[in-house]
């Protein structure tokens, strides 16, 4: 028995010491080096080769380092039945609420006017708007929407978010589905998109969407690149129908040179930084499944790949 990892980016070291502390009786391997691959029945991945997952003969569980899973299923050669469980671990989550709070705020406190006064040496004041008058509309409602939906409320701004099932949660508007989107977008001075890419919600940041909310309204794409038609966003940031966009996720990533967004004086660019699993908070979680898998129980957070997510 042994867990193999590829985290990339994400700290080795760390997890290496972490999984010891969690989950000291089961060998932790690295990608380059999994000794028998019999042996591998837990693997925690970033973005693997493709084909390579389908080697390990005995896998249980395949976990994703991040809350998407995208990374893993553009894999033709997947093991069929093996369980892919997406990340949900609180400093994911708690990374995610503050770059969404950060966001939220630097738009609502006009801080890309001020930015751009400070280069034009202008002194002037803009006024300000008071949380409870501004609407942030969260898309998706999930664990990442639902925690940012929540803290946002804190700071008294009128809080939404469109998700598939309706929500009760206290003090946020719910909207769902097809039938929801339009009023939920009219309604949303600030859109945060926070949605799982799917064959449904691909390209849902498009110009029927930016058309539908209120003229001058923010966009804080935090999701997925393949949730935004680029040059629509363009074209509603030109015309003001956008007044600013914070843009975390690309389709292409890195983000090419040539892309109008980096110069682009109304845009906020972010390397897909919104977020990232901690290693030291995220093996606990893991471990936590893994036992629950060792105990004969199916692990939580399993992806549905039927409903994409
Ligand atoms: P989650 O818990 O699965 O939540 C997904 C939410 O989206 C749910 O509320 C779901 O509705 C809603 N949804 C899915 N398809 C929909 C559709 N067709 N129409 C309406 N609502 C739909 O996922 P999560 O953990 O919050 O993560 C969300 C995404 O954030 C991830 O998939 C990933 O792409 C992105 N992410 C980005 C970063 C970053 O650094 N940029 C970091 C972490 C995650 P129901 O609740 O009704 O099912
Ligand atoms: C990061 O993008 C993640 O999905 O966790």
């Amino acid at each position: 028995m042994a867990l193999i990892l590829k985290t990339d980016i994400y700290r080795g070291n760390a997890w290496h010491d972490a999984f010891a502390r969690f989950l000291p009786d089961v060998p932790v391997r690295d990608w380059d080096n999994p000794g028998k691959l019999e042996d591998i029945e837990y693997a925690l991945v970033w973005a693997p080769e493709k084909g390579v997952l389908a080697t390990f003969p005995n896998l249980k569980a395949i976990f994703s380092v991040g809350a998407g899973f995208d990374h893993l299923t553009v894999d033709p050669d997947l093991p069929e039945g093996v369980p892919i469980v997406r990340m949900v671990e609180p400093g994911l989550t708690a990374g995610m609420i503050e770059f969404v709070v950060m966001s939220a705020l630097y738009h609502h406190r006009f801080m890309l006017d001020y930015a751009r006064q400070q280069r034009e040496k202008v002194w002037h004041e803009i006024e300000q708007i008071p949380t409870f008058r501004r609407r942030v509309g969260i898309l998706g409602l999930g664990v990442l929407g639902a925690a940012c939906a929540q803290k946002l409320r804190g700071f008294d701004f009128k809080v939404a978010g469109w998700s598939r099932q309706p929500k009760d949660y206290e003090g946020i508007e719910s909207f769902h589905g097809a039938d929801g989107l339009i009023p939920f977008l009219n309604r949303s001075d600030i859109l945060v998109c926070l949605l799982p890419l799917t064959p449904e919600t691909e390209g849902i940041l498009n110009a029927e969407t930016f058309a539908a909310l209120p003229q001058g309204a923010a966009l804080i794409s935090a999701g997925r690149g393949g949730h935004v038609v680029e040059a629509d966003l363009l074209a509603a940031l030109d015309s003001g129908q956008i007044g600013g966009a914070t843009l975390d996720v690309f389709r292409e990533e890195p983000l090419p040179p040539d892309s109008a967004f980096w110069t682009h004086p109304r845009v906020v660019v972010v390397p897909h930084i919104a977020s990232m699993t901690i290693a030291e908070t995220a093996s606990e979680a893991v471990a936590a499944n893994i036992r629950r898998i060792q105990a004969g129980q199916a692990p939580l957070h399993v992806v549905d790949l039927k409903r994409g997510y």
